[in-house]
């Protein structure tokens, strides 16, 4: 029989956000991997899957937030190793990513690693940043005839402002260090509609007028902002 894993999405944080098809595959799960960024433990996927299986069926996996390729690279293909020796032991494992599995996530690094090893993925989607973001602010991703950008937050003003220009709608990513720049654009551009939504579906949501005098000088990481032009 072939040997796969699951890849399942969970949403941003609010636990009853998780698909009924995730929380099935969760209880069925006999190992489920969930990443932690923070060496203290902390993970909100953690927080989240709790709400469904008992700690006992945890595997935490520490992966490094820096630009490190090589630490990455070697993190993701030591985890691959240990998912395949589950896999070979019959174990019915699952990995889970915050939002989509499918949208910046560990998750396409872990699959990528993993086909190598001839072990195939299964994705069950998450609600991710960008519907979380539009159906929390009230308005619409896209219309008819309209059409929508998703982008990492850049670090230059002239690319943002070009891209807030070429999308009725532009949704920025990682946008946190790179805060300053993305007012910056804003002032330039005078959009009609641009808000910074911090830890969307968690508790701390707080959403920001963009060019508003409360913004923070950093948000945290869990930020995203959503530009209507
Ligand atoms: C590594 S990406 C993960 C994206 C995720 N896979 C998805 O489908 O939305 C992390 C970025 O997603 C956005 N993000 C994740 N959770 C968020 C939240 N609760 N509120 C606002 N933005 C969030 C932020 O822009 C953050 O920097």
């Amino acid at each position: 029989m072939e040997n796969f894993i699951y890849s399942i999405g969970l949403g941003l944080g609010d636990p009853e956000m998780v698909t009924v098809k995730a929380v099935k595959i969760l209880e069925s799960s006999d190992m489920i991997i969930v990443p932690q960024s923070s060496k203290l433990g902390k993970s909100v996927a953690r927080d989240i899957v709790l709400n469904y299986v008992g700690e006992e069926k945890l595997n935490m996996y520490y992966f490094p937030m820096n630009n490190d390729q090589e630490e990455l690279d070697s993190t993701y293909q030591g985890l691959a190793v240990q998912v395949k020796q589950y896999c070979d032991e019959g174990k019915k494992v699952a990995f889970v990513t915050m939002g989509d599995p499918t949208i910046f996530s560990t998750s396409n690094y872990l699959c990528a690693e993993l086909e190598k090893l001839n072990i195939k993925t299964k994705h069950i989607p998450g609600i991710n940043t960008i519907n979380t973001l539009s159906n929390l602010l009230g308005v619409p991703i896209t219309v008819k005839g309209e059409n929508f950008g998703v982008y990492e937050m850049p670090s230059d003003v002239d690319r943002t402002v070009e891209l807030i220009k070429q999308h009725p709608t532009t949704i920025f990513m990682k946008v946190n260090k790179r805060v300053t720049v993305l007012q910056k654009a804003v002032r330039e551009c005078q959009p009609k509609f641009a808000k910074l939504v911090e830890k969307a579906g968690l508790p701390g949501e707080t959403i920001y007028d963009l060019t508003g005098a409360d913004m923070p000088e950093e948000p945290v990481y869990l930020s995203s902002a959503m530009i209507k032009s």
